[in-house]
């Protein structure tokens, strides 16, 4: 009940469309009321006292009555539509938006289909409920609220008469619907229960054979069996029962109603015309009963999608802003990891105090087994995470003191996997940078060794990139990264394994590209292959979540310890 009334705010914004709309559908319900009405004129004016002008007006009012409840129809679709489609399109930027900003830990958790599933089916959902519902649900109640309006305005008496009895045949119906219901789930019970049987001891025939118990088996069967056949006649005793008895008990009422409507015309308390009309008024209650139910039953089932989206709506975004944030001022890339503990799923610790420095400019390699926390420090340092406890700390400002916006505007990010949006391939590099003109985004190409092949592409820089960038190689694709990088030119650069997927031939060329990048940034290098980071400034050991060995590569290869056992490994094999 609070989604509904929170749903209602988002058709606020179309309140003067939905009182329009209403209204429309408000008169195009009356225009049913209409043919009910004419039949008293009908019977009473025209076919017993034979007035041919009243016959005239009558086909004429039928005529204007059905033009006008067209174009109210047209209203009422229109409007409601026009209605639907704003709120949906709305909830889904609201929702879009949400998901731009929920936090990596989400992405983690929950599939991609899942996200996609709230922004369709679920939005759809609410489509429906609201479009197809609100016009059921006003067209039904204005016709139900009508016909009821015209029976008391006809004869009051005989509606009293007919609302009480009326609804007992329904109410004996609904008993009946009951029980029926309830025999049907003991039927299917019993029938599990068979097929249960069957299957356990045809599955340990050897064992019923083994202890010669085919007799006994049967026993059993046959036991289940009767126990099926019952339940099965006592359905089908309530079923022949119930369609005699509800019809008997509806002819009951009509006999009553037909009975007294009957005596009044005789005692001339209403005319003939008044009772047929009455009578199909009456028959026309049915409908929206009917009707009403089942738009409750739709409602109910939109009310979980509407549940589902503030749910999610609602979720918090662990990473954001925090009161009082400010920007980060351009910064000289000095990096400073202090005691830092996290953890991603609040059990086992991904990084345990776990301290390291940065000086600008400097580079920077993580190596160790999977599992190390590598890329963990990687996604620490831009906040796709906070830290559990520790702090993490750019040119001596708290990252978290700062704008996520202008802390990520400063970092840059070389991933492993090249993400490639469809597009152009001058578009995807500008990705990096927005207001880059097209010389920048050539210029950033040519020093990521990207420009020659662009060149060669089909369009050159106007070729549109497939699906994920999967009309272009890994290397390609590793340089067009770069290149964005390069573009936006941060003061702090993460290389996450960015060349551990490509052959050494393109290794080669990614890696030069990667080298110029790297100068005059403070770079975090994480690399599988010890050759690509001999020349680090500082390389870390991880291992666990700690760091087990620091220093240069001849440092750690003098250490004797984890890094020279890598080292030597990697050189046997590689050479
Ligand atoms: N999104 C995540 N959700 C939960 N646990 C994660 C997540 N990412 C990593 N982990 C866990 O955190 C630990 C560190 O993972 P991390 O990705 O930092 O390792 P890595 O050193 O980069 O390994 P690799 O060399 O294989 O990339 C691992 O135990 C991993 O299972
Ligand atoms: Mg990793």
């Amino acid at each position: 009940m609070k989604n509904y009334r929170r749903l209602l705010r988002y058709i606020y914004p179309y309140k003067k469309r939905l009182v329009l709309a209403i209204f429309c559908i408000i008169m195009a319900a009356g225009a049913n009321l209409y043919l009910p009405w004419i039949i008293k004129d009908m019977i009473d004016e025209v076919l017993i006292e034979k007035n041919m002008l009243l016959l005239n007006i009558i086909s004429v009012s039928i005529v204007g009555v059905f033009l006008l409840r067209g174009l109210f129809y047209y209203g009422q679709s229109y409007l409601v539509s026009y209605i639907g489609q704003r709120v949906v399109i709305d909830v889904r930027e609201v929702m879009f938006r949400k998901f731009q900003r929920m936090p990596m830990a989400y992405f983690d958790k929950h599939q991609t289909g899942e996200t996609m599933s709230y922004l369709t089916n679920d939005v759809n959902a609410i489509q429906t409920a609201l479009v197809d519902n609100l016009i059921e649900l006003v067209t039904e109640g204005a016709i139900l609220i009508g016909s009821l309006a015209m029976m008391v305005y006809l004869d009051w008496k005989l509606s009293l008469l007919t609302l009480t009895v009326i609804p007992m045949v329904g109410q004996a119906m609904k008993v009946f619907g009951r029980k029926l219901k309830r025999t049907g789930t003991v039927i299917q019970e019993r029938l599990a229960d068979i097929t249960s049987l069957l299957q356990e001891s045809i599955s340990s025939i050897r064992v019923v054979k083994s202890f010669v118990r085919e007799a006994y088996e049967i026993e059993r069967f046959q036991k289940q069996n009767m126990l099926n056949f019952r339940a099965a006649m006592k359905g089908v005793q309530l079923t022949s029962l119930l369609t005699p008895t509800v019809e008997f008990l509806a002819a009951l009422a009509v006999s009553f109603i037909v009975w007294f409507g009957g005596y009044e015309v005789i005692n001339d308390e209403i005319t003939a015309g008044a009772l047929v009309a009455f009578l199909t008024y009456a028959v026309n209650l049915a409908n929206p009963v009917k009707r009403i139910s089942r738009v409750y039953g739709t409602i109910q089932k939109a009310m979980a999608a509407v549940d589902r989206i503030f749910a999610v709506l609602d979720m918090e975004e662990s990473v954001k802003d925090h009161p009082g944030a400010k920007p980060l001022p351009e910064i000289k890339g000095h990096v400073q990891v202090e005691h830092v503990t996290f953890s991603y799923d609040h059990e086992h610790d991904a990084l345990a105090d776990l301290s390291l420095t940065a000086e600008p400019g400097q580079m920077v390699a993580f190596v160790g087994p999977s599992g190390a926390g590598k890329s963990t420090i990687a996604n620490l340092i831009p906040r796709f995470y906070d830290v559990d406890s520790g702090d993490i700390r750019i040119d001596g400002l708290d990252i978290r003191d700062v704008t996520v916006d202008s802390l990520r505007e400063q970092i840059g990010i070389v991933p492993q996997e090249t993400l490639l949006f469809s597009t152009t391939v001058m578009e995807n590099i500008r990705y990096g940078r927005l207001d880059a003109t097209d010389e920048e985004v050539i210029e950033a190409a040519k020093a990521a060794n990207a420009d020659a092949f662009i060149r060669d592409l089909p369009q050159g820089y106007d070729t549109q990139i497939g699906e994920r960038g999967l009309n272009l190689s890994g290397g390609q694709r590793q340089r067009m990264s770069i290149a964005r990088a390069i573009l936006k030119n941060p003061r702090i650069l993460i290389l996450d394994e960015a060349t551990s997927a490509l052959d050494t031939e393109s290794e080669k060329v990614v890696q030069a590209a990667l080298d110029k990048l790297m100068v005059g940034r403070t770079s975090f290098v994480i690399a599988h292959r010890l050759s690509t980071i001999f020349n680090a400034d500082q390389i870390y050991v991880i291992d666990h979540g700690r760091i087990k060995e620091h220093g240069t590569h001849e440092e750690l290869l003098a250490m004797n310890g984890l890094y020279s056992n890598l080292y030597h490994i990697q050189f046997s094999k590689e050479f």
